[in-house]
């Protein structure tokens, strides 16, 4: 075998039985997608070569989170030269951010950045104040725009991702257009600015324009320890819980389901990416237990992989959004409610695109175990 044939990582997992972190080399070969774990510390091997369908080359990169067979894994480093050139090299990661004049087409615009190879690795939906924009964008506060920008930046919440890629930098803003919507609708009209944006502030969408900015600007957004990130936009109030699913997120689904959701006329209100651990899953689906059969099933689903936790706002939000999920098993719904979202977008009991609050009462305080309890 050559080696030009496979991918090797450095990967860790948190062993919740030993209460360890376990430490494996992953291999992936790129030409049957099958991939193998060796056990550096026991020097043994742990999982032998198997064809695993649920990787993707675009997730081979050091920093993202992914399940091999029901285990989550961290890679944590590239184990070889080959893989550090090939795949390392490349990789950047840089700032989104979608401004308050699109926020209501952030499904199109997630599909339009998942559509371009590039993975969503962190995300939420926070309302801005005035110092905070002015500070984002100090750079900016000598030019004669700068108060109309400030204003324009926190008229309404926008969501701040981080977006990793081939090349990031360059490619989000090659994919964003010229500042100006309609000079991109004339020169590039297939761009972000040019389908979604208005005038020359009301842009749509930012991206960092450096590697430098995009760190710097990623630590603004998403503060690594310490820090104090921008407020979420959780409102606590006629609203329900809406989680999608780490197996529909992986399958690069979010635009979609978020699509589907606004046009269906409901009002997402806040918005946020999480990696759940075990002991917080066995927490928010408490109530299932013992009740439901597959309940051990679901919080592996859950812990999975990164999910998106949603508020979801309407005058009769928990019931009515519960009917639009549709039935829990995507099989049924299909026969049954073929427009609902797991109809659409489910595979089977566990990975049924996406959880709701079932019960009325329940759905503020699911919504304060993401908004409030996780996002601290
Ligand atoms: P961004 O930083 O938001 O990604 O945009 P950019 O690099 O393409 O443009 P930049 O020159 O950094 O300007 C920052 C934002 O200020 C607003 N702007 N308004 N009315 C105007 O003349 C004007 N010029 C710039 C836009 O929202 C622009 O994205
Ligand atoms: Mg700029």
């Amino acid at each position: 075998m050559s080696e030009e044939d496979r991918y090797a990582f450095i990967a860790e997992w948190y062993d919740p039985n030993a209460a360890i972190q376990r430490q494996y080399q992953l291999n992936y070969y790129t030409k049957d997608g099958s991939v193998e774990m060796y056990d550096i510390k026991n020097h043994r091997v742990f999982l032998r070569r198997t064809k695993y369908d649920e990787i993707h080359k675009e997730d081979l990169f050091v920093g993202n989170k992914m399940n091999v067979f029901s285990r989550h894994l961290h890679l944590i480093d590239y184990a070889d030269q080959y893989t550090s050139r090939k795949v390392g090299s490349k990789k950047e990661k840089t700032l989104a951010l979608i401004k308050p004049d699109a926020v209501t087409k952030m499904g199109s615009i997630i599909e339009a950045i998942l559509d371009s190879g590039f993975v969503i690795s962190k995300a939420k939906m926070m309302l801005l104040s005035r110092t905070e924009a002015m500070d984002f964008y100090n750079e900016h506060h000598s030019k004669s725009f700068f108060s109309d920008l400030v204003s324009f930046m926190t008229s309404g919440p926008i969501v701040a991702m981080e977006v990793v890629g081939d090349e990031a930098v360059s490619s989000w803003r090659k994919l964003l257009g010229p500042t100006n919507s309609s000079i991109a609708r004339s020169e590039l009209p297939q761009s972000i600015r040019a389908r979604f944006g208005t005038d020359g502030t009301k842009n749509a969408a930012h991206g960092s324009d450096s590697i430098s900015s995009a760190a710097r600007e990623l630590e603004f957004f998403f503060p690594s320890s310490g820090g104090r990130a921008p407020k979420n936009t959780a409102k606590f109030t006629d609203c329900t819980c809406c989680i999608i699913k780490p197996h529909a997120v992986s399958e690069g689904l979010t635009g979609k389901i978020l699509n589907a959701i606004l046009d269906a006329g409901f009002e997402i209100s806040a918005m946020q990416m999480f990696s759940i651990e075990r002991a917080n899953a066995e927490e928010f689906y408490e109530i299932y237990k013992g009740v439901v059969a597959e309940f051990s099933d679901m919080i592996v689903e859950l812990c999975s992989g990164p999910c998106i936790a949603l508020e979801i706002r309407n005058a009769e939000a928990p019931k009515r959004f519960r009917d639009f999920c549709g039935p829990a098993d995507p099989e049924i719904a299909r026969h049954l409610r073929p427009r609902t979202l797991r109809a659409r977008f489910g595979k089977n009991k566990i990975k049924n695109a996406v959880h709701c609050t079932d019960l009325p009462e329940d759905a503020i305080l699911e919504v304060q175990y993401f908004f409030k309890i996780l996002d601290s």
